[in-house]
C-alpha cells in the first residue's frame, strides 16, 4: 500500500515536473506550453473570423482597462443617460426606450419576450437556422403557442405563409411576429421591410419582434422606420465589445404592452429600469462599469466612421467574401442573392470533405479562427464572419488562410485565387478612411 502511494507520488512529480509526459489521451490537448495558463499560445495576431464573438478595437479595450467605480457617484448615471440616447442611433429610432442589460443575446431574447407577452399568447416565428431554432425553443419553454414556419437552412423565412396567416387570422389572436433579421449559422438575412408591409397590408396589430444580433450595427436596420416594436442586439456582435452586454429597444407599443403582459419576469422587467431611469440613477443594480466605458468607446468609433459608413463596409466586405468563395468554384449556404448576408458567409464543403476540419486546422496551423457548421449544416459548412471592426486586408488575411486550409485538406483550390477575386473588388471599391480624408 505505502509503496504504491509512494510511486504514484513519483509518478505525479515527474509528470508535474514535465519530466515524464502523460499519455496522449490523457494530455490537455493542444498543450499550452505556459504552465497552467489556460490559453494556448500562437505567434502573431488571432484572425478571428468567427461570426461573433469578434474583434475588440484597441481604443476600447484601453477604454475598459479601468478600475471599479461607485455607480451611486453623479458620474455613471451622468454617462448612462447620454449611453441610453446615443444607443438609440444604432437602432434608428427617436421613439424607442432603450435597456443594457447584464446578459447575452439569449437573455435579450428573454426580455423581449417576457416583457410583452403573457402564457399562451400565440405567436409565428420562423425556423431557418440554429439561431432561429434556439429563440423558438425558448419561446416554446416560456409557454407561448408558436406558430413554427419552417424553410430549409440556406432559405429566409416564408414570408407568403406569414401572409396566409395574418389574412386567415381576422380575430387577431396572433400576438407577436417573431425574426431573426439575420440568422447567423446559415448567412441569410431576412427582409424586415417587408414583414412590416405584410402586418400593415392585412391591419394586424400583432407587436413585430427582431432579433438584430449580428445583423444591429453592421447591416441597414430602421427600427421606427419599419415599425420594429422591439428590437435587440449583443455587445460581442457588430459593436465590437466583450460579450455580457444585451441591448434591447422598445417601441411605445411594446411599451405599453409591457404593463399587461403576464409572463414572469424578474431580472429583466422593463418596469424597474424605467423606475430608474425616472429616479435619475439609470440602475436597478450594479452595472458592469468597464463595459459602459467600453460602449462609450465603441459607439464613439461607429460615429466617428458614419454609420452608413459602417453598413457600407460591411456590404463591401460581404461581398468579397462571396467573390472569393465564387473563385474557389465552392457553393454559398445561402440558395439567394436576395437572403445574402453581409456580416457572414456560411460556404459549403464538398461531401468528401468535413467542415470541421477546416476550422481545426485553421486555428491550429494557421491561427485563424472560422466559425463551424452548427446543428443541420454541421461538417458541411465553415463559416466566415466579416461583421464588426474590420478591414479589407484583415479580410484578405482570412480568405489567403482559407485557401490554404482548403488545400490541406484535399480541395483542389488554386492558391490566390480568391484573394484575387476579392482584392480586385475591393481596390476598385474601398473608399478612403473617413477620419482620414
Ligand atoms: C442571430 C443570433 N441570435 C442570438 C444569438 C445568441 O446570442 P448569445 O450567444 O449572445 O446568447 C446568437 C449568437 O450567436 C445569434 O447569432
Amino acid at each position: 500500500m505505502y509503496t504504491r502511494r509512494l510511486s504514484a507520488f513519483a509518478f505525479w512529480l515527474l509528470v508535474s515536473t514535465r519530466l515524464v509526459s502523460l499519455p496522449s489521451f490523457l494530455q490537455k490537448t493542444p498543450r499550452t506550453g505556459r504552465g497552467e495558463m489556460d490559453y494556448v499560445y500562437g505567434p502573431g495576431k488571432n484572425h478571428l473570423f468567427v461570426p461573433g464573438p469578434v474583434n475588440i478595437p484597441d481604443p476600447v479595450i484601453r477604454a475598459m482597462t479601468r478600475n471599479n467605480e461607485d455607480y451611486r457617484s453623479p458620474a455613471i448615471p451622468a454617462m448612462t443617460k447620454i449611453l441610453l440616447e446615443d444607443v438609440k442611433k444604432i437602432f434608428k429610432t427617436t421613439s424607442g426606450t432603450p435597456f443594457l442589460i447584464p446578459t447575452t443575446g439569449t437573455g435579450a431574447w428573454e426580455s423581449a419576450l417576457t416583457n410583452t407577452l403573457s402564457p399562451g399568447d400565440r405567436t409565428v416565428s420562423f425556423l431557418i437556422g440554429q439561431f432561429s431554432l434556439l429563440w423558438i425553443d425558448q419561446q416554446q419553454r416560456l409557454g407561448f403557442n408558436v406558430d413554427v414556419v419552417e424553410s430549409e437552412w440556406g432559405q429566409g423565412a416564408n414570408l407568403d405563409i406569414l401572409a396566409s396567416k395574418l389574412a386567415a387570422d381576422t380575430a387577431h389572436t396572433i400576438k407577436a411576429v417573431c425574426i431573426v433579421h439575420n440568422e447567423t449559422a446559415t448567412g441569410v438575412t431576412n427582409n424586415l421591410a417587408k414583414v412590416r408591409k405584410i402586418l400593415d397590408n392585412y391591419g394586424h396589430p400583432a407587436l413585430f419582434l427582431v432579433d438584430g444580433v449580428s445583423s444591429i450595427c453592421a447591416l441597414d436596420f430602421r427600427m421606427d422606420e419599419w415599425g420594429v416594436d422591439v428590437a435587440l442586439t449583443g455587445s460581442q456582435k457588430a459593436l465590437s465589445l466583450p460579450t455580457g452586454m444585451g441591448i434591447v429597444c422598445a417601441s411605445p407599443k411594446a411599451i405599453e404592452a409591457s404593463k399587461t403582459a403576464k409572463s414572469y419576469r424578474v431580472f429583466f422587467d422593463w418596469k424597474d429600469y424605467i423606475k430608474f431611469y425616472n429616479l435619475g440613477t439609470f440602475w436597478p443594480y450594479t452595472p458592469s462599469i468597464q463595459l459602459l466605458y467600453g460602449l462609450r468607446a465603441a459607439l464613439d468609433l461607429l460615429f466617428e466612421e458614419g454609420l452608413d459608413n459602417v453598413i457600407e463596409r460591411h456590404t463591401r466586405l460581404g461581398k468579397a467574401t462571396r467573390l472569393a468563395v465564387e473563385a474557389w468554384g465552392l457553393k454559398n449556404c445561402t440558395q439567394k442573392e436576395e437572403w445574402f448576408s453581409d456580416t457572414v458567409t456560411a460556404v459549403v464543403v464538398p461531401p468528401y470533405i468535413d467542415s470541421s476540419e477546416i476550422v481545426r486546422r485553421a486555428w491550429k496551423r494557421y491561427n485563424l479562427s472560422l466559425g463551424l457548421g452548427l446543428n443541420k449544416v454541421a461538417g458541411k459548412v465553415f463559416r466566415i464572419g466579416h461583421l464588426g471592426n474590420l478591414n479589407e486586408l484583415q479580410l484578405l488575411g482570412c480568405l489567403a488562410g482559407v485557401e490554404m486550409v482548403l488545400k490541406d485538406v484535399g480541395y483542389p483550390v488554386k492558391l490566390g485565387s480568391g484573394v484575387a477575386a476579392a482584392s480586385a473588388f475591393l481596390q476598385n471599391n474601398t473608399p478612403m478612411i473617413p477620419s482620414r480624408i
